[in-house]
């Protein structure tokens, strides 16, 4: 029968908390109160309750406690800059007070000590448990009470442990029933939020369900048997996340979770290197291709040096093909795939080396369909191969359930998806991961992790009702506060009816009447700057770039980024980024089903320097007709004001390029 230890009743107030046992933030502003009588944390920000005395615990079949004695209690700071080899921001600063509770049942023989950070941007706490033998895991306990769950509205996908590709909600807190993380929230006062968990390792991933009780707590991935985890004695929990800030843009400019993720584990990242790719996807969504081989065939030979060559001339670093390798056949049924060889139709050595002499780099794919046993069969020999022929990134996915009944984001999933990228470092590969275990900020410690999908990417477009301005206005603000994204931005032929009006083409997903991009083209152009991903595709079929003015951007952006600026936005609503790359920059704006005008200082810009800006906006009639836009080329300081004007379900892209690199004219 289920015993449960560290079972804490959840009554007390702050007033009550031992004053050792408070921890403020540098800042002053976030206070982490943990009380030891009733084992429950509070969280305030500027002294008002942000969550009431809530849970703290974890349950185990093993071990049943009837309390805790209170032991010492340790406090600490840091306050350190450090570097990472590329990222949204690649220089940081870890600044945080942390006070670490040693608990112990001698009875028992158990220990556990709580480690609580508070930091400017948000609080954290983790378990660190000391038992003598193994443990079953039965539940974890963590509770969110929200102070006042009627007056805080939320945003956030349905808490599932098989899929991320879920529409967003915007409900207050009291109506949500479960929810994934990042749960992005508002208070009445005005107070931005999001929960989240740092450092998945070992331990499946948190949703939020209400339980029988009525209280928001963490529900942990089952595995087949209901059990939600088996450790060792000594065992470490992900952190428990909560970012806070004045705006909604703050949340973005949060780096708690990676600041609460270890160092690099990978010495030499001289390896690791943001691109910008194309690739053989788009027609296989829209369904005039194929990956199994026959005449509708996209992986071919002749198709991929066409597009290693369109890489070389545009400046654009990667190339993958999806449909290599033998096996797709098989996929939605047996799922048995072949990892290393490639279909006739696909001369894998002559495509190596064409890619090799034009200096662009191949990709490999590997859709496992959920095949797991399979894929870590075949992994070393697989990645072995790829590194013979220099490949230096693979694009993994999970469209299917795992064999044996285990869920993808159960515990036995976060270790399958952690054993990937371990033994993909050990072979110099980078890692693209669709239908993924969320990121919880491991890329830190392995940077070879470099995006995930993860959210309902472009591929909805193309065989669903699509994804909504409004959709891509809240993935900043949730999603995006998690990791990079390989949403696979710029589709460049919004109304892709033509395609679909092709007899031969498959209709793979179901029967579809949509046909359209739910944004403009100008919109398109600035989600490769909003949607953060070291690894940038152009989606779109590459004849529809061929020759068209608004490409440009994409030859110019550079997908490795230095730093980054949310300059304002409003959840759901409008957002307006830039990143800097080298000494350029570049900007992205978008709109919801609104159109909206925005004044945009550029003070961001550095000082002193004239920039070219390229303006890509969506032109007067863009509401109607999404593919209009107009370009525009003006010289700009950091003194100027951009006025960003948007259509509905429009958007605005800008290079800045300093003016003496200016060496080729539009
Ligand atoms: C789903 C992925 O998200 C998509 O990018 C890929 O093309 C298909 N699975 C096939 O692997
Ligand atoms: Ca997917």
């Amino acid at each position: 029968m289920k015993k449960t230890f560290f079972l804490f009743a959840a009554a007390a107030a702050l007033a009550a908390c031992h004053p050792s046992t408070v921890l403020t933030s540098p800042d002053g502003r976030n206070t982490l109160a943990f009380d030891p009588a009733t084992m429950t944390y509070a969280v305030l920000r500027d002294g008002d309750t942000l969550v009431r005395p809530s849970a703290l615990g974890i349950a185990a079949r093993e071990v049943s406690f009837s309390g805790f004695r209170f032991g010492t209690v340790r406090r600490t700071s840091a306050d350190r800059e450090w570097s990472q080899p590329w990222g949204e921001n690649k220089h940081l600063r870890d600044h945080y007070r942390e006070m670490t509770v040693e608990l112990h049942n001698i009875e028992d023989r158990i220990g556990l000590t709580l480690r609580f950070r508070a930091y400017d941007d948000g609080v954290a706490w983790r378990y660190e448990l000391d038992a003598p033998d193994s443990l079953t895991v039965t539940d974890e306990l963590t509770e969110f009470r929200f102070a006042d769950e009627a007056a805080t509205l939320s945003w956030s996908i349905p808490g599932n442990f098989e899929t991320y590709e879920l529409q967003y909600r915007e409900l207050p807190v009291a109506e949500v029933a479960d929810a994934n993380t990042p749960f992005t929230f508002r208070t009445a006062r005005g107070i931005y939020g999001s929960i989240h968990e740092a450092a998945l390792y070992d331990w499946p991933e948190m949703v939020l369900r209400r339980d029988g009780r009525g209280v928001l707590k963490a529900d942990l991935a089952p595995l087949p048997d209901g059990i939600k985890a088996y450790i060792p004695g000594r065992f470490t929990t992900p952190w428990r996340t909560i970012q806070l800030g004045d705006k909604a843009v703050d949340l973005i400019h949060s780096s708690l979770i990676l600041n609460l993720n270890e160092p690099s584990k990978i010495a030499d990242t001289s390896w690791l290197k943001p691109q910008k790719y194309v690739g053989v996807w788009w027609g296989m969504h829209l369904g005039t291709q194929v990956w199994t081989m026959g005449p509708r065939h996209g992986a071919t030979t002749e198709n991929a040096l066409r597009h290693i060559d369109f890489a070389a001339a545009n400046d654009i670093q990667g190339v993958l093909f999806e449909g290599w390798n033998r096996g797709w056949e098989n996929w939605g049924g047996s799922q048995h795939f072949d990892y290393a060889e490639p279909y006739a139709d696909f001369d894998l050595e002559r495509i190596a080396a064409y890619a090799r002499e034009k200096g662009v780099e191949l990709w490999m794919h590997a859709e496992t369909g959920g095949n797991i046993p399979e894929f870590e069969e075949q992994m070393e020999r697989a990645f072995a191969r790829y590194a013979e022929l220099g490949v230096h990134t693979l694009k993994t996915g999970y469209a299917g359930g795992f064999k044996g009944g285990y869920l993808h984001h159960s515990q036995y999933g976060v270790q399958h998806y952690q054993r990937v990228v371990e033994t993909a470092a050990r072979y110099g590969i980078m890692l693209d991961v669709h239908e993924p275990i969320k990121e919880t900020g491991i890329r830190r410690t392995w940077p070879n992790m470099m995006t995930r999908e993860g959210a309902r990417g472009m591929e909805w477009n193309a065989w669903s009702e699509g994804n909504s301005a409004e959709y891509l206005c809240t993935l900043p603000f949730v999603r995006l506060l998690s990791g990079p994204m390989d949403y696979t931005p710029g589709i460049f032929d919004l109304d892709y009816s033509r395609a679909k009006a092709d007899p031969g083409r498959i209709e793979w997903n179901g029967p579809n009447g949509h046909c359209r991009i739910k944004t403009t083209l100008a919109r398109q152009i600035a989600n490769w700057v909003i949607i953060y991903s070291p690894l940038q595709m152009a989606a779109d079929l590459i004849e529809n770039y061929e020759g068209h003015p608004a490409f440009r951007f994409f030859r110019d952006f550079d997908a490795d980024c230095d730093r980054s600026e949310a300059l304002q936005g409003e959840i759901g609503d409008y957002i307006v980024l830039a990143r800097r790359a080298g000494d350029r920059w570049f900007l992205g704006a978008g709109t919801n089903g609104e159109t909206r005008t925005l004044a945009q200082p550029l003070s961001f810009l550095d000082d002193g320097v004239a920039y070219t800006a390229t303006i890509y906006a969506d032109a007067p009639d863009s509401g109607e007709n999404p593919e209009a836009y107009r370009i525009e080329k003006r010289t700009v300081t950091s003194a100027d004001t951009l006025e960003i004007t948007m259509a509905a379900r429009g958007g605005q892209a800008v290079t800045f390029i300093p003016e003496k690199q200016r060496y080729e004219t539009f």
